[in-house]
């Protein structure tokens, strides 16, 4: 099954378009993506976003998960158009990259649900009041749901039914209203919910962090250089004269951000992971490293949101190539680039690396648990 998360929208109650502003380090699509991958029910995502975002998206490609990024339109009924031209027949799932909390299970659950379309809904809580011409009068709350997304759908009666009405649309199921075929309502859930005002942000930041142990890990390597470039650092080729000895590709600043991220999850360092020596990881390229730190984080139920590192080299010059380092640390990890930061010094001259014939870097890794490993707060609609 596939899943279309659109994220194409201008984001005006926002302020500004949000598939890419930070969630606690990691871009808002970043979210839904890996709550998808770890749903264990969907194949692949399409994302449709702002063609200037395309980039940005297909570096946050969770690891399990098929990626592809289409063009979004001016209304949201476009973007959904243009979601489902990347997707074949069959089942699909359609998510607001908006509600960038929704838990796997929820996922599941929609994803295995009988029926034309599937909704997921809360029931409603408050006290409900229309405006009418200036006299506010009571609504029935009795029956009435606050209706979330991921919605189920299958592609080719959606795609249908997008072309006969012409109108735009606040959710897909809005076009299966009229059928005899009841939507079919499942459990929504709490965390779910919808970034639409920046104070929602805050909201959703608060979701993830309340009641979570923050955990930090730190992570150092030092490799030996030789003569001749180019020299892998942080997951880019610095050309020059010199590049760092390894049984892998030698990259002593992924080391380092790799062990962090295992150590803030109390796990063994990368050696555990990459025997040295083994011809398996001979020439490994080290965001293999990375990826694999990750990974295993997730089996935790961590996720980083925060990466920090210093180099410490006589050369080459951090300065010039640090915006690079960090946009390839920040894809390897699925941080906002915001959130992952190299700095450098030098040795001053002393020993080893002062002279020139060593690099070492150290770095210390933020990671939280993801929300939905906590305790769930799924509220069951009443019948
Ligand atoms: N969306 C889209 N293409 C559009 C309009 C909306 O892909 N032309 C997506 C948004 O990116 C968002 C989801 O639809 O993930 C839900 O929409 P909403 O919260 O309304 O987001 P925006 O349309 O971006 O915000 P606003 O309505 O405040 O401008
Ligand atoms: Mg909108």
């Amino acid at each position: 099954m596939w899943a279309v998360i659109v994220a194409a929208g201008r984001g005006e109650r926002f302020g500004g378009p949000k598939a890419l502003i930070p969630l606690l380090g990691r871009p808002l699509v970043g979210w839904s993506l890996e709550a998808f991958a770890r749903s264990g029910v969907v194949d692949g995502a399409v994302v449709v976003v702002r063609p200037q975002d395309a980039d940005a998206i297909r570096r946050l490609a969770p690891p399990g998960l098929d990626l592809a990024v289409m063009p979004g339109g001016e209304r949201r009924r476009d973007s959904v158009r243009s979601g489902l031209d990347a997707v074949g027949a069959g089942r699909v799932l359609i998510h607001d990259a908006a509600r960038p909390l929704v838990p796997p299970d929820l996922v599941r659950r929609v994803a295995s649900a009988a029926g034309g379309a599937v909704v997921p809904g809360l029931p409603v809580s408050d006290t409900l009041r229309r405006d009418a011409g200036g006299r506010l009068r009571s609504v029935d709350r009795e029956g009435i749901y606050l209706i979330q997304t991921p919605q189920a759908f299958e592609a080719d009666d959606l795609k249908r039914r997008l072309e006969a009405e012409a109108g735009d649309m606040t959710d897909e199921a809005m076009l299966y209203e009229t059928e005899e075929e009841p939507i079919g309502l499942v459990p929504g859930d709490a965390r779910n919910i919808k970034i639409t005002y920046a104070s929602d942000l805050a909201l959703a930041e608060a979701i993830v962090s309340s009641g979570a142990i923050q955990r930090v890990g730190h992570g150092y390597d030092i490799h030996r250089t030789a003569e001749g470039g180019p020299l892998r650092l942080g997951g880019i080729d610095i050309s020059g004269t010199l590049h760092t000895i390894g049984h892998s590709d030698g990259d002593v600043l992924l080391h380092a951000v790799a062990d962090a991220l295992l150590g803030a999850a109390g796990l063994p360092d990368i050696g555990q992971y990459f025997p040295p020596g083994d011809d398996a990881s001979r020439g490994l390229d080290s965001a293999e490293i990375v990826r694999r730190a990750v990974d295993e984080l997730a089996r935790c139920g961590l996720v980083p949101v925060q990466v920090d590192a210093t180099v410490v080299a006589e050369a080459p010059r951090i300065g010039p190539h640090r915006e690079a380092i960090c946009a390839a640390m920040a894809s390897l990890t699925g941080l906002s680039t915001t959130s992952v930061n190299v700095k450098a010094t030098t040795e001053e001259g002393m020993g080893e690396v002062g002279a020139g014939r060593a690099i070492r870097a150290y770095a210390l890794a933020v990671v939280l648990p993801r929300p939905w490993a906590r305790r769930s707060t799924e509220i069951v609609p009443h019948p």
